[in-house]
């Protein structure tokens, strides 16, 4: 088996699923491909130096190795700040009023990316695959190729990919899908984002793309493929079994007095819909005088890039949203949205789903989003929770039966949660069995296995110095 090189712009493997950060699933995923394949898992350390040595820290934990640099802040302001989340975050979820252009940042963003090539390129072994993550790191496998790596190289996009009407608006747009045209597999989460792709790659490159998406470009064949993304069912079912999680249901349920829960985790990012997501409940309550006392909102959002003034934004405004609908709507010994800006562990948020009526994930744009299927995943299949789901997330495509609503409609998501909280048992068993059924047939083993034997199944790229 070949070893896998896996390289993202954060490393973090989580010891067990309680201890699992903000990257959760995805960490845990990746650390059990590498525990499969042996291999190493390389990116940034999250931390800042004064000046870049490019040291690189290797360690061992839990039988996977990780090895780390750390960055200066120039460089963590152009091409994490700047670049990745000023320029392309907002981009790629079609938040072009947010977007911003700075020369500094695209220098800041092919330094970095040249940095991440010269420490990993050292490390790859003539059979590894090599396989790189999302948006911060588009053209390393170029960068890679020009260093003489040939092995093969996978990129997998956790982001949407936009409109090309939408992309051209960024300053060498070109330049940047040509320089991804150097990776033998590119994934996307689905469909929709893969078409968006080859859309441009055709339109505005005017290349050959196969039925089969493979793409042809100066003598190499680039397959670029949709791979929806899972959750680790089994790990996180057992996770969901555990004590600490039927601890956290219990405290929760017995907080919330016998009144049905409404449940969001999201990271404070302004694609999560958030904002739309406040109006909606309070005009629920605002609608439904009869039922509004008996429910409450619980809105988990640990705060994010917060460096970035779009985030502080968004925390600002959703403060004061919160704030206004509690002023609003509370009583002496009740509030309607309870706002909680930290993050839990996940075994602790499989207690907290199990124990909510209603998931609401209601992102304008999602690459897939997580959140959805965990809380399926949690339920209790005899007196499941209903699960309200935006149109615009990846997993709308597979999850077809959510509770499908438009989160830019306050009305059309204020009457979803009427028509949930009034929901027949027998509807919401139906509907769970078929979600649950999604969830297991496509998980995140057959994800990563699907990918990494497309990969493998790939012939080796010639290198290039185009
Ligand atoms: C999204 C991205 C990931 C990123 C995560 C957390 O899910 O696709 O690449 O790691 O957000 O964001 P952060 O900026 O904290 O790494």
């Amino acid at each position: 088996m070949s070893r896998l090189i896996v390289v993202s712009n954060r490393v973090s493997v989580p010891k067990a699923m309680g201890a699992a950060g903000a990257q959760g699933g995805l960490a845990v995923a990746l650390s059990a491909a590498l525990r499969e394949h042996r291999g190493i898992w390389f990116g940034w350390s999250g931390k800042e130096t004064e000046t870049f040595t490019g040291h690189l820290d290797m360690q061992r934990n839990c039988d996977v190795t990780t090895a780390t640099i750390d960055l200066e802040p120039q460089d963590i302001d152009e091409y994490y700040n700047g670049y990745a989340n000023r320029t392309l975050w907002p981009l790629f979820h079609y938040r072009i009023d947010l977007t911003e252009y700075d020369r500094s940042f695209d220098e800041g963003y092919e330094r970095v990316n040249a940095r991440f090539a010269d420490s990993v390129a050292p490390l790859i072994e003539p059979e590894d695959l090599v396989w790189v993550h999302d948006y911060h790191l588009l053209p390393l496998g170029s960068m890679l190729r020009e260093k003489g790596v040939t092995n093969r190289i996978g990129m997998f996009l956790h982001i949407p990919w936009p409109p090309t009407r939408l992309f051209v608006s960024l300053p060498n747009h070109e330049q940047l899908v040509a320089s991804m045209l150097h990776y033998d597999l590119i994934g996307f989460q689905t469909e929709e984002w893969l078409d968006s792709f080859t859309h441009y790659v055709k339109k505005e490159m005017g290349l050959p793309v196969a039925d089969d998406g493979t793409i042809e470009y100066q003598g190499r064949q680039i397959l670029a493929r949709a791979f929806p993304i899972g959750i680790d069912y089994e790990e996180f079912t057992e996770g969901a079994r555990s004590a600490e999680a039927r601890e956290a249901h219990d405290r929760l349920k017995s907080s919330v007095r016998g009144r049905k829960m409404l449940i969001g985790v999201d990271r404070l990012d302004y694609s999560k819909g958030l904002g739309e997501r406040f109006d909606s409940f309070g005009r629920f309550l605002t609608d439904n005088p009869d039922m509004a006392k008996d429910v409450v909102l619980l809105q988990i959002a640990p705060p994010s890039r917060e460096n970035v003034a779009s985030y502080q934004q968004i925390r600002h405004d959703l403060e004061r949203k919160a704030g206004h609908i509690n002023g609003a709507h509370a009583d002496v010994a009740w509030v309607p949205i309870r706002y909680v800006n930290r993050g839990y562990r996940r075994t602790e948020l499989a207690g907290f789903y199990r124990a909510a009526d209603i998931a609401l994930v209601t992102p304008l744009r999602d690459g897939m989003n997580l959140v959805a299927k965990e809380y399926v995943a949690a339920q209790d299949p005899e007196d499941p929770g209903v699960l309200i789901l935006s149109q615009f997330a990846g997993a709308a495509l597979q999850l077809t039966d959510a509770v499908l609503v438009n989160p830019h409609s306050t009305e059309e998501v204020s009457d979803a949660i009427e028509r949930s909280l009034r929901m027949p048992l027998e509807e919401r068993r139906r509907r769970h069995q078929a979600l649950l059924n999604s969830i297991r047939e496509e998980d995140v083993v057959d994800w990563r296995e699907a990918f990494v034997a497309t990969l493998q199944g790939k012939r080796t790229t010639e290198p290039s110095h185009a």
